[in-house]
């Protein structure tokens, strides 16, 4: 069986040896080889050129057997591409080119040029498709309508997310507004990918556990939703959130084929509210990759016992994997998992 044989086995909920296994941001910093690469080209160069996107995005799969590839990029192309560029910030986190803060800015930010505007996001995965040759998953991604809208009005990373929320609390029609734009540009940008060679897409609603548990269907779920509705015929959806726990059954209910965990819920229990036929994808913390391989092995294989009886098992980290993970940590996490017997 390939590895992409496997993986569409797990989205379909069928029962399997062994899960398959990836990890998000997993071209990071972790590897050397990744480094030796950002000393000559910026984050940008690497992921706006599709030859260095491709060799960026095959490291990882160079050296860990594992059963997918992810494109490399960041889910901050789509606001570039409708005119608010982002910058990483010396002191760390995302600095976008200038803050959304008027209805008129939303009004000026453009969503009919966007697959243009990111073709060099189509080469780049045609270039893995054909490397990968059908033997192992091809995923996509982009962030959901909400978690970009932070990084857009927050004019960046944030602490308190306060600007946003004042737009979602006092301004609703210009919030609608700007997150109905968001949402087309991804509904555009998913089939793009989808036509030029991902298998599925992860959607990354990375601070939907910032909101009020009553305004998450309404800031964020309703919007993650319409996309899904308007792509799940052509690819199937990865959904993750961070911190979101308590909306489990609703997120599987807006039709995703995966619904993605963080760490912070033993995953039997994320498992018992979601339904049969949608898979699930999670769940080890990425700071276990700090530690030693023999904790790692540990914690993963419980993992692996608890949703062994559970048909639709994708194994991943709870989040992206960090640049102080070890590299022994992740062949021992990859050995764990590919000599797993159910
Ligand atoms: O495995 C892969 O190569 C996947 C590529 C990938 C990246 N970003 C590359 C990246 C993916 C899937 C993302 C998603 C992403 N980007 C998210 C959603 C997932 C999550 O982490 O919650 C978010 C919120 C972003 C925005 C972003 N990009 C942040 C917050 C940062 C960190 C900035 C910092 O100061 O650390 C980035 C940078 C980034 N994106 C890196 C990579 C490899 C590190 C850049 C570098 O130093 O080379």
């Amino acid at each position: 069986m390939t590895s992409k044989q496997r993986f569409l086995a797990a989205l379909n909920c069928q029962p399997l040896d062994r899960p398959p296994i990836w990890v998000m941001r997993q071209a990071g910093r972790y590897l050397p080889e990744y480094r030796a690469l950002k000393e000559k080209y910026s984050f940008l160069e690497l992921a706006q050129t599709p030859e260095l996107a491709l060799e960026v995005t095959m490291q990882p799969l160079r050296r860990f057997p594992l059963d997918a590839a992810i494109l490399f990029s960041d889910i901050l192309v789509i606001p570039e591409a409708m005119g608010q560029g982002y910058h990483f910030r010396d002191q760390g986190g995302i600095g976008m080119d200038y803050t959304l803060d008027s209805a008129s800015q939303i009004e000026q930010l453009t969503t009919d040029t966007v697959t243009e505007k990111l073709d060099y996001v189509a080469q780049a995965l045609r270039l893995i498709a054909a490397e990968l040759d059908s033997s192992k998953m091809l995923l996509g991604f982009g962030g959901s309508p909400w978690t970009l809208a932070t990084y857009m009005v927050e004019g960046g990373s944030s602490k308190n997310f306060d600007k946003i929320k004042a737009l979602y609390y006092e301004d609703r029609a210009t919030y609608e507004r700007l997150l109905e734009k968001i949402s087309d540009a991804l509904i555009a940008y998913f089939k793009m990918q989808h036509a030029a060679g991902a298998d599925a897409i992860q959607i990354f609603d990375s601070w939907g556990g910032i909101l009020s548990g009553e305004d998450y269907e309404d800031a964020s779920l309703k919007w993650i939703r319409k996309i899904i509705d308007a792509v799940k015929d052509d690819v199937s959806i990865i959904l993750y959130a961070k911190g979101t726990t308590p909306h489990l059954k609703r997120q599987a209910a807006c039709g995703p084929k995966a619904v993605a965990v963080d760490w912070t819920v033993p995953i039997e229990e994320a498992a018992a509210q979601i339904p049969a036929n949608i898979a699930i994808q999670g769940n080890l913390d990425p700071v276990l990759l700090n530690t030693t391989p023999s904790i790692v092995q540990d914690r993963a294989s419980r993992i692996l016992s608890a949703m062994k009886n559970r048909p639709g098992h994708i194994f991943n980290l709870g989040h992206g994997i960090l640049p102080t993970a070890k590299i022994e940590n992740m062949e021992a996490l990859c050995h764990t998992i590919t000599t797993w017997k159910a």
